[in-house]
């Protein structure tokens, strides 16, 4: 089963409750949640306020993306608000073990994320230590960005080591995932699958953007699986 994430980064947050609603009812697995700092990334988003909001909303789990320099700064804000899994990325954390280990003694799930430009193999280390590895198809910041090509190669590699290592952990794509990329992203070891643009401002609406998507999800090829 691929999972559908949608991003709310790229929502009408003036119905925010009502279309993350939508999208759970039309199958989404978890609702991605993207912070940013203005710092790490050159844009600012949205602080624990927002899962806080979207708590007694949904029950399917609030997946926050951390895109700020100090992660570790905003674990219990993002706890107490009801988030279920923390993702922060390698770029700002040389040896991120104390912290992912953090996150899991709190029973919640630890994600570990890596630009377009990190190569794979610095995530291997790691793999142990987490359950699911993010790896951005974009250059973080904005939503509405082009997938960037060689990140099929890039998925690929990481599903090989994940297989080898740590098969429970999941394997999450975010960025520029529309109709054209899901199939070959899936096929190339994708299975969990963030989407924001092809989502909230589909032509069909968010829930027939979450049906489409999780459709050609399931029907592509998996190799991987075998
Ligand atoms: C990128 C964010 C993404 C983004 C995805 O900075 O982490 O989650 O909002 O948006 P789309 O699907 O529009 O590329
Ligand atoms: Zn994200």
């Amino acid at each position: 089963m691929i999972a559908i994430a949608p991003s709310i980064l790229a929502a009408d947050f003036s119905r925010l409750g009502e279309l993350v609603r939508e999208v759970d009812a039309a199958g989404a697995d978890r609702i991605h949640v993207d912070v940013m700092d203005g710092h790490f990334v050159p844009n600012l988003s949205m602080g624990s306020v927002v899962c806080k909001g979207l708590r007694p909303i949904t029950q399917k789990p609030l997946e926050v993306h951390l895109m700020v320099e100090d992660p570790a700064k905003f674990f219990d804000g993002f706890l107490s608000a009801g988030a279920d899994t923390l993702i922060v990325h390698l770029e700002v954390l040389p040896d991120p073990v104390l912290l992912l280990r953090h996150i899991r003694s709190f029973g919640k799930k630890a994600g570990l994320a890596f630009n377009p430009d990190m190569p794979v193999e610095r995530i291997q280390p790691f793999l142990t230590e987490i359950d699911l590895a993010l790896c951005m198809t974009v250059f973080p910041g904005f939503g509405g960005q082009a997938f960037i090509e060689e990140s099929y190669d890039r998925v690929a590699l990481l599903r090989q080591m994940i297989r080898d290592i740590n098969p429970s952990c999941e394997l999450e794509v975010d960025g520029g995932i529309d109709h054209a990329t899901t199939t070959p992203v899936v096929t190339a070891g994708a299975d969990v699958l963030v989407a924001g643009t092809s989502i909230f401002k589909a032509k069909s609406g968010p829930a027939g953007g979450t049906r489409e998507l999780l459709q050609l999800a399931e029907s592509a090829a998996k190799p991987w699986q075998n």
